[in-house]
């Protein structure tokens, strides 16, 4: 994908082919990560303090290692793309100190340096794609747990109202992006399977 970046295409009413694809290769490592205890305590309603806490002290490094990877790739910038406002490392951290516990001291997760900017768009189609997992679990831990945005949820609140409109551009970004490198398919959907598990293997590691 060598010249001009032209990423320009109308919105489709429909779901691009590639998104169906997407969705569909990826659901069962979805499905996975929603089994996952921590998961299953919050859409349960059964989740401490504790454990909220230390869920979200599990996803810092997650986020932490993935942002600054999105750093190293100058094609954000060459196609557009605002990925500065995608951070949410700080909205983790935000939360950890509201409820009073400690950032972990080790912000390190093994994810392997990227070779192909392909491997970034599965990474945001994965950890974007959470903040509609997001609103659904703040709803259920919200009177269980008392949060909103300023008081310990921020996180899970993401973009708020923007939510919806934050994800278009994120599909939006991606089929651009495979309509002109049709090759990238096969890259994203494979790095989203391998992600999600690598996930939940983080999540699953340190069960309490
Ligand atoms: C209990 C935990 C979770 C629940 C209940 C949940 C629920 C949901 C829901 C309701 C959607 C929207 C589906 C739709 O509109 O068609 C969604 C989409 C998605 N979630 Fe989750 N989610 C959870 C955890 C996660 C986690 C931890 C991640 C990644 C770190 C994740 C990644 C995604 C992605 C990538 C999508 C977009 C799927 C697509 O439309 O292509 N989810 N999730």
């Amino acid at each position: 994908m060598k010249g001009q970046p032209n990423l320009t295409m109308p919105h489709a009413q429909t779901p691009h082919p590639f998104l169906k694809r997407l969705k569909n290769l990826t659901q069962p490592a979805h499905q996975q990560l929603e089994a996952n205890l921590y998961a299953q305590r919050m859409v349960a309603g059964t989740i401490s303090q504790a454990d909220y806490a230390a869920y979200l002290q599990r996803l810092w490094p997650i986020h932490v290692t993935v942002e600054a990877e999105y750093q190293r790739w100058p094609d954000w910038a060459a196609y557009g793309f605002d990925i500065t406002s995608r951070q949410r490392a700080p909205l983790l951290a935000q939360d950890l100190a509201y409820l009073a516990y400690p950032l972990p001291a080790d912000s390190h997760f093994p994810l392997s340096p990227g070779h192909d900017f392909a491997e970034m768009l599965a990474y945001l189609y994965v950890l974007e794609g959470s903040t509609l997992g997001g609103q659904v679990l703040l709803r259920k831990i919200k009177p269980v747990l008392g949060l909103t945005p300023q008081q310990g949820g921020a996180y899970f609140y993401s973009y708020g109202p923007q939510v919806g409109s934050q994800w278009q551009a994120v599909q939006q970004f991606l089929t651009d992006y495979v309509t002109q490198k049709p090759t990238a398919e096969t890259v994203i959907i494979n790095q989203a399977n391998q992600f999600f598990e690598m996930i939940d293997q983080w999540l699953t590691a340190k069960l309490l």
